[in-house]
């Protein structure tokens, strides 16, 4: 996912761009670049590589102007170069534009522009938007803009600044790519994501699906594509500058997985208590006589996500005594599923703004299904599109590798189970009590966990060499197999397997030799001396329910996986090839 970053005012521009594109760096990216307008004229410098390589680029003859756009790139049309980073520029290059998404229309545009006589200099999908803009230029740039936004399909977030409006900044919005603007006093922002303008504004709006903003010094203009005038007023966000940092950690994922007893106690508060057999979730959107009608749901997700809705199955099943699918959101997409208004379609995701799990959302909803989302990010397009929302109150997740988000998107489909168990009358309220009774108690658990950190990363000095691993699970504790085996993958590079353990005998125990360590993830009763007998290293988790078990183990497997890639070097919060959120196909 790109990263965006824009100003207006009186003040430099550049001094905002890029303290915002490294609060945004998070994402992954491959190049970065800077559009600035002084006076009459524009002023472009971009590179492949890191912002530190923008700001080399720039030191010794930094861009002026009161007005400008910076970008991070992650490649999607292009390989990554110079020539491919953002911004774009037109034939005459007096406008520029940057760019998150993808125009699905970008081949046959660029053919029709071409034989109108523009010149394409890169490979991308985001040059023609600049051409197109071109086209319609003299109606001023505000209108060329608009036109242009009409032209252009796909999912996308653009911004443009142009040599012949040095005092405004256009930004326009279509489909799963975010876009936010700040409010400050006598200067506007304008970012991908809310961390970028922290600690210069918490007055943000976030554009919706077909909406352009005019950005001035003094006021922020919002309309439709086709002009229609929208107002919405601004809104206060919660979070500060500091919960955007690391906050003493080394690494974000570290700060994450430490945050996890905050985190879970955030997703139960308000709606459980301890002597009641109720579970109060009111955004959900959904009567319980709505609930008693199901006869299936559908979870949808990627990732970690589709982790958590695997555990989700089995809660669901055991509770609510309903049907259950997971389906991963791509293959749910491009199926023809079989939906309809009886089943509740649950997508889980992080962001909110996963691109496949958004689709899968509105595919769903055209047949008929209602739906609720479990998502971590207010206001996120997930969020507004359902019917309902459980938000898991996880917090601002920065490190690539989710974890906080994960146990909080356990709790959450624990709730769902039980509210969904309750309403359909087939789990007893004594149960209820017991798991949330057990929910009460999770944070303390897992800051027991939380403590073997220094043992788990001894434990992981023993296997740094290694080239693969296994992971082995069996129920509520198979979805944690996969989990374990995705972290390992995807922050320290080592080739790792989840497998129901059950699965073993039918084939991969064939890969088993000498160098190849298991982890096995298995209940063993306090005080089982055996346990140490059949395994190398056992990690303790302390009792808890069976339902609840996936919750506390997932903290080990976090551990193992990031200590591992800090021994072997690895860039643990920007694992190579991966951003936060996929907002493309
Ligand atoms: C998790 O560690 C991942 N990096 C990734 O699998 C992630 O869970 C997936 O992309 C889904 O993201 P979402 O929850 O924001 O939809």
């Amino acid at each position: 996912m790109c990263g965006i970053v824009g100003y207006v005012g009186h003040q430099d521009a550049v001094s905002f761009i890029l303290p915002g594109l490294r609060r945004l760096e998070y994402r992954g990216y491959d190049s970065a670049g800077i559009a600035t307008v002084s006076g009459q004229s524009l002023d472009i410098r971009k590179t492949t590589g890191k912002i530190a390589d923008l700001e080399a680029l720039i030191a010794s003859d930094r861009p002026e102007g009161a007005l400008g756009v910076g970008h991070t790139r992650w490649a999607t049309h292009g390989r990554p170069s110079d020539t491919n980073a953002h911004p774009h520029i037109d034939c005459q290059s007096r406008l520029a534009v940057v760019h998150n998404g993808i125009i699905e229309n970008y081949r046959e545009l660029r053919k029709t522009l071409a034989a109108d006589g523009h010149r394409f200099r890169s490979q991308t999908d985001t040059e023609v938007i600049a051409h197109v803009i071109e086209r319609y230029q003299a109606d001023g740039l505000v209108a060329a803009v608009q036109r242009a936004a009409q032209d252009l399909q796909g999912a996308f977030a653009v911004v443009c600044v142009a040599a012949s409006a040095p005092r405004t900044l256009v930004a326009f919005r279509r489909g799963s790519s975010p876009l936010v603007v700040g409010y400050g006093r006598g200067e506007m922002f304008l970012a991908s994501d809310v961390p970028a303008l922290l600690g210069r504004t918490r007055e943000i709006l976030v554009l919706e699906d077909g909406e352009l903003a005019v950005l001035t010094a003094d006021d922020i203009i919002l309309r439709r594509f086709d002009g229609a005038p929208v107002r919405r007023s601004p809104r206060t966000v919660d979070w500060d500058g500091e919960a955007a940092e690391k906050s003493g950690y080394s690494h974000f994922m570290l700060k994450e997985i430490c945050e996890q007893p905050e985190a879970v106690q955030n997703t139960i508060r308000d709606r459980v208590d301890v002597d009641g057999a109720d579970i109060r979730i009111p955004e959900l959107g959904l009567k319980d006589r709505e609930l008693t009608g199901l006869n299936r749901l559908c979870f949808v997700a990627c990732g970690t996500s589709w982790h958590a809705a695997l555990v989700g199955k089995y809660l669901v099943e055991a509770f609510a005594r309903l049907p259950v699918e997971v389906d991963i959101a791509s293959e749910f997409r491009y199926r023809r599923p079989v939906v309809d208004s009886r089943v509740l379609t649950v997508p889980i995701s992080q962001s909110g703004e996963t691109a496949d799990t958004l689709a899968a959302l509105r595919e769903a909803r055209d047949q008929g299904s209602r739906a609720v989302a479990i998502c971590n990010v207010v206001g996120s397009s997930l969020a507004r599109e359902a019917d309902g929302v459980v938000y898991t109150r996880a917090g601002i997740e920065i490190g690539v590798a989710s974890t906080k988000a994960f146990t909080s998107q356990l709790v959450a489909v624990t709730l769902l189970a039980l509210k969904l168990g309750l309403a359909r009358g087939f789990v007893d309220p004594s149960m209820v009590r017991q798991v949330v009774k057990g929910l009460m108690e999770l944070p303390e658990l897992l800051s027991i966990v939380l403590r073997q950190s220094e043992a788990i990363r001894e434990i992981a000095e023993h296997f740094v060499d290694r080239h693969h691993f296994l992971y082995l699970g069996r129920g509520l504790l198979f979805p944690l197999a996969l989990e374990g085996a995705l972290k390992l993958k995807e922050i320290s590079y080592i080739h790792a397997e989840g497998y129901p353990a059950g699965e073993m005998k039918h084939g991969p125990i064939a890969l088993i030799d000498s160098r190849m360590p298991v982890v096995v993830i298995a209940v063993a009763t306090e005080g089982d001396t055996e346990i140490g007998n059949i395994a190398d290293y056992v990690i303790p988790v302390p009792p808890s329910l069976e339902w609840l078990q996936p919750h506390l183990v997932a903290i080990p497997l976090q551990l193992l996986a990031y200590h591992m890639a800090v021994l072997r070097g690895c860039d643990v919060d920007q694992p190579r090839n991966l951003a936060k959120s996929v907002t493309v196909e």
